[in-house]
């Protein structure tokens, strides 16, 4: 089986043993406790299940600005987003936490703000308003405050923790998404008891049309894979995106309807939506490899928002950035997908003889979702109509 990244064993942070949680549980209870901010929380979520193996907590700040600039930490870690917990000073004064603290780490994603994780402090660093910038500059490649990832990380405070953690639960995906929330080793249990070896990952935060469904196809076909693993974004979304529930209802009428038996994986992941187009895709990279997958999908404008990067720089940062055998996992690289008139099927645009936009059933996200809050079923060509019906109802509920 592929291995995790940058280590032989997934090591995730989740505390297994049920006694050690409980007695760490009952330490974070005494300890001073910091309220995370979502993006935080998520990526204590994620480092829980083992999805960011083989990091074994937060970055300090010369990693994060190494990861920022050249997707590698001090130490030489392919890396290609910081994982930070970055606060406010005043926080981090009121609660008196130093280098060397002991801290409980508290959800602000689930009433009560219980505890998520136990960190030790190994930093406690400011800063500066241009080490943000860069930061950002790097990640999302503008610092444009209307980017909802830019807006997000310019607002997380200006202090930096960083040190090892230990998570004590998964917040409120398990509870929200008993069905489809997995950790990465669950995946990769799952994956090694399927008998799976080569196994494609499908990135998505959006309910799939008949584009992704076949872009899944289409990857099984040409690499001969065992199986697809729908990965779909459970965290937080920019206002209007679509609920994870309502994704999850549709897709897996998809997936019973459409798709043979035993060939599909739909899961789901914790994590809030960056919107950082390229390094987010080498991101996604990272994490399906640690959940065993050896293929992912990364088609047009991948993990993209508005008119930020070109469509298919998702494609191209693992040329220009990401060294030879820094990921054992191989991007699948899909075109602009779309049903052609001539074929009369879903196809990608450099396939078809006639690249004439006419030939093409093109619909604008804006378009689909005015169809879908008025009642209208966009035709089969685009979306299933057991796909329509889940979305219409939703719409129409608003
Ligand atoms: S993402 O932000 O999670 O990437 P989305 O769920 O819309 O967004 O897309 C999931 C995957 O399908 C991404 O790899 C994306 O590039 C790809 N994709 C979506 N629509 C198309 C399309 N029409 N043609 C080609 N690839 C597409």
């Amino acid at each position: 089986m592929i291995k995790p990244h940058g280590s032989d064993q997934l090591n995730p942070l989740y505390v297994q043993d049920d006694a050690a949680r409980a007695t760490l549980a009952k330490e974070a209870e005494g300890l001073p406790s910091l309220l995370l901010n979502s993006a935080a929380a998520a990526n204590a979520v994620m480092l829980g299940a083992g999805y960011f193996n083989p990091l074994t907590g937060y970055m300090n700040l010369a990693d994060a600005l190494s990861v920022a600039e050249k997707l590698h930490t001090i130490d030489g870690l392919f890396w290609p987003v910081p994982i930070v917990n970055l606060t406010s000073a005043d926080l981090v004064k009121e609660t008196g936490i130093e280098p060397g603290s002991r801290i409980a780490l508290r959800d602000p994603n689930v009433e009560g703000n219980p505890v998520l994780a136990v960190m030790d402090v190994d930093a406690v660093e400011a800063v500066s308003d241009e080490q943000i910038d860069f930061m950002a500059e790097k990640i999302f490649r503008t610092l444009d405050p209307e980017h909802p990832g830019v807006a997000t990380f310019k607002s997380l405070g200006r202090t930096l923790l960083s040190g090892p953690i230990q998570v004590l639960n998964y917040s409120y995906f398990q509870g929200e998404f008993p069905e489809t929330f997995r950790t990465a080793y669950e995946i990769r249990a799952e994956i090694a008891e399927r008998g799976w070896e080569k196994v494609v990952a499908f990135q998505t935060r959006n309910p799939m049309h008949r584009a992704h469904e076949e872009l899944c196809r289409m990857a099984m076909d040409d690499l001969g894979a065992d199986g697809i693993l729908i990965h779909m974004l459970l965290g937080k979304l920019k206002p209007g995106d679509i609920p994870a529930e309502v994704r999850d209802a549709s897709i897996r009428k998809m997936v019973e309807v459409y798709f043979p038996e035993n060939t599909v994986m739909i899961t789901g992941y914790g994590f809030d939506m960056l919107y950082a187009g390229p390094r987010e895709a080498v991101l996604h990279a990272v994490f399906r490899q640690n959940t065993g997958c050896t293929h992912l999908i990364v088609g047009r404008d991948h993990a993209g928002v508005g008119d930020y990067y070109g469509g298919f720089d998702a494609q191209t940062i693992f040329d220009e950035e990401v060294p030879e055998g820094a990921l054992e996992l191989e991007i699948y690289r899909a075109d602009h997908t779309a049903y052609s008139k001539k074929l009369d099927k879903v196809v990608m645009m450099r396939d078809a003889p006639d690249h004439s936009k006419e030939d093409f059933v093109l619909l604008s996200g804006t378009k689909v979702r005015e169809m879908l809050g008025n009642g209208i079923a966009p035709p089969p060509e685009f979306s299933r109509p057991e796909v329509a019906k889940i979305l219409m109802d939703y719409y129409q509920s608003l």
